[in-house]
Formats: structure tokens, C-alpha cells, sequence
């Protein structure tokens, strides 16, 4: 008889009237990477928690390596050698990197005082160094970008010698030269005897690296296969109980107006300078680079979040100036945000609240009272627009699964008068089908006059869904690319610092 790392058999877990989980019963074997993948909310991350023991099951049981395991808090899960990396991180942002690493350990009965910090930042160097990502120990962790945040997550889950690993949308906040060094890292520990399951919604990515690929839709487990017998479409279809002929609509119409913003020299004290670029009506500028290029630091300078110290922005062809987040408002500039979790919501305010929170004038009947109906209908329509997985639009934004959250951003932001809108990482953690809809939903408001900036580290997306594209690199423009010049390949050209260039084949 077969002994799998992990066997789940009959699980079920509800969240007050929602069904997270309904009778799922998975077994993953020892020393396999298995991807489990399925649309926003379907119940993913829940079957995670279970075995993580951030979550209790209502029922179903649970056997690791063969023997019953009750699972019921993350101590008895560690001990049996799950390590999971959550998709919403769990790291604390005032301690440090070498911190964060070990935390769970610090916990573990010593006082924090008693640990011998000098071995402490020596060992989170190692693992780092292992992992091949150039992170300093000694800094805060709520101080680095969002990326090298994750790789933090990373480190501090292979510091514990886990026997399965579970990583939860480990990529969606990785550029691909990122993801490769963490596939060459979860190669070497399958080779070494570590079962790993792997969630995504990245499918270039399952198929690539995955032995087995489950998919589960509205909390059920539809099918498990080995990965060479499924293509890319019947993973979709699996999922969505729909098919895609394509997953980048075309635009109706591409008709691109005049110009709404110009910037010329820009620098900014974040370190972006000499940045010269265009943006007109109707149209989808993308803004490709490596993680540290400048490109969210160039957003966040337009939207007043981050001081200009040189150049000049015309606005409709009007000198602008923008010192706040008010200017930018008041002149129609929005962003919606790459680190939704710190930016973009606040967790334990309603889903409709923080939906209408960004357009309070939107909604205001008189003076001061906010008019309740309308907000409610406006809300009821992004739901149902963007497809948005809610239990009530009462419920905190904390209730929703990580690819429903994100799209509680992007309703926040169309619900603004904005004309320039900038989308950072709009599709990080969403579902195709839900990508889909966003993507629509780009093009819609350019056939409608809006000028859209789109930032991604997904190149296909950039690709597929951009009239032109700057590429951002060491904090400045390094070319632009039109048309049919609008390829991977090109972008990737620009896209390395020069003086890597030898690094690449
Ligand atoms: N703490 C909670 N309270 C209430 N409902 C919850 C809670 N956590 C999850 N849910 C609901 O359970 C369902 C499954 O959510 P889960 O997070 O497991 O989905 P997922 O497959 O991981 O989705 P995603 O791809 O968006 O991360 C969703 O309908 C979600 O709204
Ligand atoms: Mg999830």
C-alpha cells in the first residue's frame, strides 16, 4: 500500500452561511510537487490553513505520512513538518529580516532577550544566501518591497526543515527571473524528499514545475491529474466551468485621443530621474521592468505619494503641480496600488465600505449625509461587474478570499471620477476568468477616453493588453516599444541593467 505525505479525506469547513469547503478528500504524495489551482474563493487557501492549523475543520479527517493527525493549532502542524507560506503575509513588519526568519522559533519558550542574535542574523544569511536573493538580515522587514518581502516568507519556512511545504501564491509578487531561482529551490528540495504543494494561479507556472495538478471549484475537489495529461484549456474549463478562446480581449475600438499626461526630465526623491514619457486618451501605456526598476516608484510620484524634486508634469496639456495624494485626486490621477494590504484596503472595514471609501463625494446627498441606497446599488454593481465572491457586502474585506480583495481595490478605484488611471499589478493573485474581467474592464474605460497606465511584472499581460510599453531600468526610461515591437523578448533587452548583461544567455 502507497503511504502519502498527506491524506485528507471528507473535509468540510463553513464560515458562518458560506461553504469554504465541502467534502474534499486529496491525497499528495511523498516527494511530488502537487498544484492545486481554482478560481478566487474556491477554497484554496482554506485546505491550506487546515493543514497549517490557522483554521479548524468542521469535519473530515487528516492523516500526514500515513498515521491519523488532528490537527488543531499551527504548533501540532509544525511539529508533524508542514511549513506553509501564506498568501497574505504573516510577517512582522518592525522586526527584522533575521527576525522574521526565526520567529516562530523565538517564540518557542525563550525570551527574545536570551537569543544570540550575531548567530541569528549569521544563519538568516545562509538560508538567504541558499536561496539566492541578496537580502540584508539587519533590515526591517516592513521596509523592504513587497517582493523581497516575500522571499523573507520563503526563507522563514525553509529555515524549519518542513517534510511538505505548502506555498500559497508564492509568485504573484515575483518578476520572472525571481521566479526561476525559487523553482530551482523547490527542485532541489523535491530531489532532496520534500513534498511540496504548490497554489498559483500563474497555470505557465503549474505546468511547468508541477508532477500533479488539483483543481477545485466552489469549495469541491473536481478532479486530480498528473500534469502531462491536461493541457492549459481543460485546467480552465475545469476551473470556470467556461472556455476562453482567448485571455486578452481585444478592444472594440483603439482610438487614441489626445494627450492627457506628459512628463518631461522627471526625478523624484524616491530615485527615479530623467523619465520623459506620454500618455493619450484611449490609450494602455505599460510600464515593464525588473522589481526595483522604478516603476511603481514612478506611480507613486505622479500620484503625489512620493516628493518631485525635478521636471515637470502637463496635465491636458496644462502645467501640474503635484505635491499630495489631494492634488493628484483633484486633478483626476488614480492609482490602485500594488500592496493592497497596506494601501489599498482596510481589512476590517465592510467590503462596500471600502469600496465607496475612495469617492465619498460620489455618494453624498446633502452636505454630509452619505446616501446609503446609492452606495449599496454601486456596490451591488461591482460585484456583480466584476464578479466579486462576497458572503454580503457587509462582511469585512478581511472575509474574502485573497483574489476577491483584489478586486475590491479595483473597484475603489472606478468608482472614483478619475481620467488617468494607474493600474499597479492590477491581476496579482486573480483568477483567470476574474483577469478577464479586469483586463474588459481596462479596455472599456480606454474605448471610453480614460489614459490607463498599466504596471506588471507579468509579461504576457504587457504584452496582450498594451498599445506601447516603457521599460523601466536603474530608475529611468530605457526605451519605448510600439506595435508589433511589443514583445517578451524586446522587453526583456531593455529591461536588464547593462551591467548584467553577461549574466543572461
Ligand atoms: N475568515 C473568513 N470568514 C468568512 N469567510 C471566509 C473567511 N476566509 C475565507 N472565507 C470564504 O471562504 C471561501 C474560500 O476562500 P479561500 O480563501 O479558501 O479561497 P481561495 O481558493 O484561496 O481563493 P483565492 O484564489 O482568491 O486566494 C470564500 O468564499 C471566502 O470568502
Ligand atoms: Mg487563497
Amino acid at each position: 500500500m502507497d503511504t502519502y505525505a498527506i491524506e485528507v479525506s471528507g473535509i468540510h469547513k463553513r464560515y458562518g452561511g458560506v461553504r469554504a469547503l465541502t467534502n474534499v478528500s486529496l491525497k499528495i504524495r511523498a516527494n511530488e510537487i502537487h498544484a492545486i489551482v481554482g478560481e478566487n474563493g474556491a477554497g484554496k487557501s482554506t485546505l491550506m490553513k487546515i493543514l497549517s492549523g490557522a483554521v479548524i475543520r468542521d469535519s473530515g479527517n487528516i492523516a500526514i505520512f500515513g498515521k491519523p493527525a488532528d490537527i488543531t493549532n499551527p504548533i501540532t502542524s509544525r511539529a508533524l513538518g508542514i511549513g506553509i507560506i501564506y498568501q497574505e503575509f504573516s510577517l512582522a513588519p518592525d522586526l527584522t529580516v533575521a527576525e522574521n526568519i526565526f520567529l516562530g522559533d523565538l517564540n518557542d519558550g525563550r525570551s527574545r532577550l536570551l537569543v544570540p542574535f550575531k548567530d541569528l542574523f549569521r544563519k538568516a544569511k545562509l538560508i538567504l544566501d541558499r536561496l539566492g536573493f541578496s537580502v540584508d538580515p539587519h533590515r526591517l522587514v516592513g521596509t523592504l518591497p513587497v517582493a523581497y518581502q516575500q522571499v523573507v516568507e520563503i526563507a522563514k519556512a525553509l529555515s524549519r526543515d518542513a517534510r511538505i511545504l505548502i506555498l500559497d501564491e508564492p509568485t504573484a509578487v515575483l518578476t520572472d527571473q525571481e521566479t526561476e531561482k525559487l523553482f530551482a529551490v523547490l527542485s532541489g528540495l523535491k530531489a532532496a524528499g520534500t513534498s511540496i504543494i504548490y497554489i498559483s494561479h500563474r497555470l505557465e507556472e503549474v505546468f511547468r514545475i508541477s508532477d500533479r495538478i488539483s483543481i477545485m471549484k466552489d469549495g469541491e475537489l473536481v478532479t486530480t491529474r498528473q500534469t502531462g495529461d491536461l493541457d492549459k484549456n481543460q485546467v480552465i474549463t475545469h476551473m470556470t466551468g467556461r472556455e476562453f478562446a482567448t485571455l486578452f480581449p481585444k478592444r472594440e475600438k483603439i482610438e487614441i485621443g489626445e494627450e492627457i499626461l506628459r512628463v518631461e526630465n522627471l526625478a523624484a526623491q524616491n530615485g527615479v530621474h530623467d523619465i520623459t514619457l506620454k500618455l493619450h486618451r484611449g490609450e494602455i501605456l505599460g510600464l515593464s521592468g525588473l522589481i526595483g526598476s522604478g516603476r511603481t516608484e514612478f506611480a507613486r510620484s505622479l500620484f503625489g505619494l512620493d516628493r518631485v524634486t525635478h521636471g515637470d508634469i502637463y496635465l491636458k496639456g496644462q502645467k501640474t503641480v503635484i505635491r499630495s495624494v489631494d492634488d493628484a485626486k483633484r486633478n483626476r490621477i488614480g492609482l490602485i496600488p500594488e500592496d493592497r494590504k497596506r494601501q489599498g484596503l482596510t481589512l476590517n472595514m465592510s467590503i462596500l465600505n471600502n469600496m465607496t471609501m475612495a469617492n465619498i463625494a460620489g455618494i453624498l446627498r446633502y452636505a454630509l449625509l452619505i446616501d446609503r441606497k446609492r452606495e449599496r446599488a454601486r456596490g451591488e454593481k461591482f460585484v456583480d461587474s466584476l464578479r466579486i465572491k462576497v458572503g454580503g457586502l457587509d462582511n469585512p474585506v478581511s472575509s474574502l478570499s485573497g483574489g476577491n480583495q483584489q478586486k475590491v481595490v479595483v473597484a475603489k478605484w472606478l468608482n472614483t471620477e478619475s481620467e488617468i488611471l494607474i493600474f499597479d499589478e492590477p491581476t496579482r493573485g486573480v483568477d483567470v476568468g476574474a483577469k478577464y474581467e479586469i483586463y474588459q474592464l481596462m479596455n472599456s474605460l480606454a474605448e471610453r477616453g480614460y489614459g490607463i497606465i498599466l504596471i506588471s511584472s507579468e509579461l504576457a499581460e504587457v504584452v496582450g493588453m498594451s498599445d506601447r510599453v516603457a521599460v523601466f531600468n536603474e530608475g529611468t526610461v530605457a526605451g519605448e516599444l510600439e506595435g508589433v515591437a511589443v514583445t517578451e523578448t524586446e522587453i526583456m533587452r531593455l529591461a536588464i541593467p547593462v551591467s548584467n548583461h553577461h549574466l543572461g544567455g
